[in-house]
């Protein structure tokens, strides 16, 4: 079964056994069927954060459950639910739309609502952690429905259970969000407060999506024109120590305070200074308006991209002394 255009990285790639996830009841059949429960496991979304294998061994679930409500309600915020397999950015807009604010920061990210709590997604000083509230998942081994409140999740940057000890124990089912009623709209961060100014709107929690989706526009690669899975590398988080020698050494660096022990740099700069902004190595290569984006210039396949992975790693260790990781997961 072909994942080619299920992969936003257009990656080419197949699955061997696939199954579509519309109903609780389905996935519980899929459970408890023998036959089925003898092979690995994949949860796939909307496919735009994982590197996917020319043959992905075993059954790949592609969870399409839906629906979005508003389940709770008291005098500080809406408590509002959706189903994992809506369309993240859709969702968003919905929120937006009924005049509830707080994800407007986060338009644009391409996805589902199931996959947004794996790896915490975020953009422009905004993360899942800051407006997530529980969220419902169901054990691939024993069919039982938990409820994960925001600690069980352990978020961190791009980062939470999911992603880490509890990695293919849980399908999640659906997520809700808290979104204050006293919420106030956050655009200090990259060019957002820029991009108001341009389009001249004041800052309301529609407006602000509007502008986020103007940056992401005229930085990112629509993957519908050009295959990718976002941002390729994470920001390398180092001692604050090693931080102020790598600035000595490069007062242009960019970089942000985390704590007094840590800094994050900003990995699109250390690939640009390593010569691999718009650069490509065969079919795949380095945005030429972000650094930081993988781009498919077509046939791709995943050795290519690991191909392309290890040399930026080895390229910014040699230079800077840094190890960066990859962001999105590869499937074996
Ligand atoms: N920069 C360069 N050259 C580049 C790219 C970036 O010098 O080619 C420097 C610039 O100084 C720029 C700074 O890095 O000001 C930060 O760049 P940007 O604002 O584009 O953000 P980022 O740190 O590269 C992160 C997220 C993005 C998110 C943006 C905006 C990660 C791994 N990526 O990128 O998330 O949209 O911030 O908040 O944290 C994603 O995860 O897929 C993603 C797109």
């Amino acid at each position: 079964y072909s994942l080619t255009k299920l992969n936003t990285f257009g990656l080419t790639a197949a699955a061997e056994y696939f199954v579509v996830i519309e109903s609780l009841e389905q996935l519980r059949e899929c459970i408890a069927n023998p036959q089925l429960r003898t092979m690995p496991w994949w949860i796939l979304g909307g496919g735009s954060n994982v590197v996917l294998p020319d043959l992905v061994h075993g059954l790949v679930l592609q969870v399409s459950l839906r629906g979005k409500d508003l389940v709770a309600e008291d005098d500080k915020a809406w408590y509002v639910r959706a189903g994992a397999g809506e369309n993240w950015h859709k969702f968003v807009q919905w929120t937006l739309g009924q005049g509830w604010g707080g994800l407007e920061n986060l338009s644009l990210i391409p996805g589902t609502v199931g996959a947004s709590p794996v790896q915490n997604i975020g953009a422009y000083g905004v993360e899942i952690k800051d407006v997530f509230h529980e969220l419902q998942a169901i054990n691939l081994k024993t069919g039982e429905l938990h409820t994960f409140a925001h600690h069980d999740c352990r978020f961190s940057y791009r980062d939470s259970v999911f992603k880490q000890e509890e990695a293919g124990v849980w399908c999640i089912i659906s997520v809700v969000f808290r979104l204050s009623k006293n919420h106030q709209v956050k655009t200090s961060y990259g060019d957002i407060e820029q991009a108001l100014l341009e389009l001249g709107l004041e800052k309301t929690p529609s407006n602000v999506a509007q502008a986020v989706i103007t940056v992401r526009q005229r930085k990112l690669p629509d993957p519908a024109e050009i295959g990718n899975a976002g941002s390729y590398f994470k920001n390398p988080i180092i001692p604050t120590t090693q931080a102020v020698t790598l600035k000595r050494q490069y007062p242009e660096v960019v970089m942000y305070s985390v704590d007094a022990q840590s800094t994050k740099l900003a990995a699109g700069w250390l690939i640009e200074q390593a010569g691999w902004k718009g650069r490509e190595l065969g079919v795949v290569g380095m945005f030429a308006r972000q650094a930081l984006v993988m781009v498919n210039h077509g046939g791709a396949i995943q050795d290519d991209v690991i191909r392309l992975e290890n040399k930026i790693k080895d390229e910014i260790n040699q230079k800077f002394g840094v190890s960066i990781e990859a962001e999105p997961i590869k499937w074996e």
